[in-house]
């Protein structure tokens, strides 16, 4: 693509102009604005680039290794990999509200984020993966969310208490150019196509109180789940797809034994920008499928249901 080719070379101009030589920290998600951010920078600035990850307990099932080697290993940027799942899985423990659960993650998230942003000498800018459309509009969701898409991982606020100034280099495009910038740069297209993922991780997808064990169960089901989209080859037709884990156990039976085991929730939607959606219409001889592998691949679950709202009048996620 000549158009976003010309465009990268420009970019890379500017941040060299507005950074000189001074140092700039990142907070890396894995999510495809934050990745191509991070990209860009590294290609612009190379080692005068840091990049935080923050584990918070909250990922899908080997998310943070494939996020931190891709970047690490592959594309040799420096990244700090913060393991904090004890500090947010420990505040979290016997919360089940969802607004405090959120904000409980959003405000630790801050606090690491700071935490290990201080031990780099020198930093003087914070790089963000914000859009257009954020700069044109603050978006805010139904369902009332404290911390929205962009509150999370863009740790608002933080830049003036740290005295630190802003990067964005993505101001200018829309997501399908953010994509195929991110092309230019290298990222490989399955990364540049993931569903999105919110900040608070797994918090809003284990409705009521979050444990290790649900935690754990979560990601193996989700995990078989995506597995079979992408088989299926359905993965690119759905805006995002996860899947939620109940609080509550029902009784099953399994061979010659009777179950008392989570249930479960698939979710799947449609969607332009998250706004609205609508749910995927899977096929019964899929959902059956799906529904088969993952009471047997996952202990834990017995139960499976597939949940047909659309949004209005229900959010996305499930909290
Ligand atoms: P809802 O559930 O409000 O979600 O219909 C709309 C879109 O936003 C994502 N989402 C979030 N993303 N931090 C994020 O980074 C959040 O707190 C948050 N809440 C919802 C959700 O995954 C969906 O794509």
């Amino acid at each position: 693509d000549w158009t976003m080719d010309a465009y990268k070379d420009i970019a890379i101009e500017k941040i060299r102009e507005q950074v000189g030589d001074s140092h700039v920290i990142c907070a890396l998600s894995g999510g495809v604005d934050s990745s191509v951010t991070a990209a860009l920078l590294h290609e612009a600035i190379g080692d005068q680039l840091t990049c935080v990850f923050v584990d918070h307990g909250l990922l899908r099932k080997n998310e943070a290794d494939d996020v931190v080697s891709m970047f690490r290993d592959n594309m040799n940027l420096k990244v700090i990999y913060a393991q904090e799942q004890d500090l947010f899985l420990g505040q979290l423990e016997g919360q089940s509200d969802p607004e405090t659960k959120r904000k409980i993650i959003g405000g630790l998230f801050i606090d690491v984020f700071q935490k290990y942003a201080n031990e780099i000498e020198g930093a003087k800018f914070l790089a963000q993966g914000t859009l257009y459309p954020d700069v044109i509009e603050s978006v805010s969701f139904s369902g009332g969310p404290s911390v929205t898409i962009k509150s999370h991982h863009n740790v608002g606020g933080l830049p003036e208490k740290m005295g630190l100034k802003l990067v964005e280099p993505l101001r200018e495009l829309f997501k399908d150019e953010v994509r195929a910038l991110g092309h230019e740069l290298g990222l490989p297209a399955s990364f540049i196509g993931r569903h999105p993922f919110p900040g608070p991780g797994l918090a809003i997808r284990c409705p009521g109180e979050i444990t290790r064990e649900k935690l754990d169960i979560l990601r193996e089901a989700d995990a078989v789940y995506i597995d079979q989209i992408r088989k299926h080859g359905l993965y690119d037709e759905i805006w995002q797809a996860f899947v939620a884990i109940l609080p509550v156990r029902t009784v099953g039976v399994m061979g010659d034994g009777r179950t008392y085991d989570f249930a479960c929730a698939l979710r799947a939607v449609t969607s332009v920008d998250g706004m609205t959606a609508d749910y995927y219409p899977f096929s019964h001889d899929f959902l059956g499928e799906t529904a088969t592998r993952i009471i047997n691949e996952v202990a834990g679950i017995n139960r499976v249901t597939y949940d047909i709202t659309s949004k209005p009048p229900g959010t996305i996620e499930w909290e």
